[in-house]
C-alpha cells in the first residue's frame, strides 16, 4: 500500500527499529527494493535525489516525479508492505513543489547549509504547504562530515541539540537528520568510524521526532570484492559498519539513508554478468544480477534496522 511516510517512520519511532530509505534512478531499482520488503515483510521507503528527478523526466523534474509517482504507486498498490516516496535532499523550490503536487509521501527540505534562521524560517514555509497536501517533511541540521579517528573534525558542523529541540517546535517538521558525523558516498572514514552518539542521544531526548542517520551506507565488502574482480576500482572506500548502525537505531535513528550501498551491489553484478557473458546484449538479462545483489544487500540491510516483519 501507498502511505505518507508518517505511517511508517511514527511506527518505527514507537517500537523502535529503523527503516531503510533506497535512493533510486530507475527501474529496476524499484524492482529490486519492492521485492526485498515484499519478501522481507519490511515496510519501505523509495526516495529520489533533485537529480534523479531531472533524469528519470530526461530534462523535466515534474515530468520526473510524475513518472516516479506512477511507478511506485503501480508497485505499492499491489503488495501487501507500506511503501512510501520521499525527496531527497530537496533544495530548490521547484523540486519540492514537483514532487507536492504530483503526490510524493513526503519531501526533504535541505536548508541545512544556510544560517539557523533561514533554515528554519524555509523549513516553516515547506511544512505549510506540504501538510496542507498531505505530504509529511524531512528537514537537516547540521552538515555531514567526517569525525576522523578520536579528533571531532569540525565540531561546529554537528548538530547541535538544542538548535533542534527549537527548530523542531517552531517548524513543526516530521522528521529530523542531525549531522552526527557520518556523509555521502564510498569514503567516509580515514581511520576507524565513529560517529557521535551522545549528540544522538541528546537529540533524541529533546525532539522525541522520527530521526534520519544520511550517508549511512555500509560500503558492503563482499559487493566491492566482486565489482574490483571485474574491473572496478573503489580503493580505501569504507562504510558505516553494521554494529553502528545497529547502536544508532538504538539511540533514536528510524531512516536509514541508502544510495551508495545499493550502487555498488548493482555495479558489482552488473559488472561480473558482462564478464562472464561476452555474447549477452539483452538488458533485461544484464540487468538481473545486478538486481539480484541489490536485492540482496536490502534484504541484510533491513535485518540489520530490525524492520523485517513490521508491517
Ligand atoms: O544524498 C545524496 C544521494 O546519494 C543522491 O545522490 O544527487 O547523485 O542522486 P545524487
Ligand atoms: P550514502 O552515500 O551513504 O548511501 O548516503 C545516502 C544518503 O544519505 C541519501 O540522502
Ligand atoms: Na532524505
Ligand atoms: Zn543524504
Amino acid at each position: 500500500a501507498y502511505v505518507n511516510t508518517k505511517v511508517i517512520l511514527d511506527k518505527a519511532n514507537k517500537e523502535g527499529y529503523g527503516v531503510g530509505a533506497f535512493n533510486v534512478n530507475n527501474l529496476e531499482f524499484i524492482h529490486a527494493i519492492i521485492e526485498a520488503g515484499v519478501e522481507k515483510k519490511s515496510p519501505v521507503i523509495i526516495q529520489t535525489s533533485q537529480g534523479a528527478l531531472k533524469y528519470a523526466g530526461d530534462g523535466d523534474v515534474y515530468r520526473g516525479a510524475r513518472l516516479f509517482v506512477k511507478m511506485v504507486r503501480e508497485f505499492a498498490d499491489s503488495v501487501e508492505i507500506p511503501v512510501a516516496l520521499n525527496l531527497d535532499h530537496g533544495s530548490k523550490l521547484e523540486n519540492i513543489m514537483a514532487c507536492i503536487q504530483a503526490g510524493y509521501s513526503s519531501v526533504m527540505i535541505d536548508a541545512s547549509h544556510s544560517p539557523l534562521e533561514e533554515n528554519i524560517a524555509i523549513t516553516k514555509d515547506i511544512v505549510r504547504i506540504a501538510h496542507a497536501a498531505n505530504v509529511s517533511v524531512e528537514a537537516e541540521l547540521g552538515q555531514l562530515a567526517g569525525i576522523e579517528d578520536d579528533v571531532v573534525a569540525e565540531h561546529s558542523v554537528l548538530v547541535d541539540p538544542n538548535e533542534a529541540k527549537r527548530f523542531v517546535e517552531e517548524t513543526k517538521v516530521d522528521f529530523l537528520a542531525p549531522a552526527i558525523g557520518t556523509s555521502h558516498g564510498a569514503f567516509k572514514f580515514k581511520g576507524t568510524a565513529k560517529l557521535d552518539f551522545d549528540r544522538l542521544k541528546e537529540v533524541k531526548e529533546l525532539t522525541k521526532i522520527p530521526l534520519v542517520l544520511h550517508g549511512a551506507s555500509s560500503v558492503v565488502q563482499e559487493m566491492v570484492k566482486i565489482a574490483e574482480a571485474n574491473g572496478a576500482d573503489f580503493g580505501g572506500s569504507k562504510g558505516v559498519p553494521s554494529d553502528i548502525l545497529k547502536e544508532t537505531v538504538k539511540y533514536g535513528i528510524n531512516k536509514v539513508n541508502t544510495d551508495t550501498d545499493l550502487r555498488m551491489a548493482y555495479i558489482a553484478g552488473l559488472r561480473e554478468f558482462l564478464n562472464n557473458n561476452p555474447k549477452e546484449f539483452d538488458p533485461r538479462k544484464y540487468f538481473a544480477t545486478a538486481k539480484e545483489y541489490t536485492k540482496k544487500v536490502i534484504m541484510d540491510r533491513m535485518e540489520v534496522l530490525d524492520s523485517v516483519g513490521k508491517i
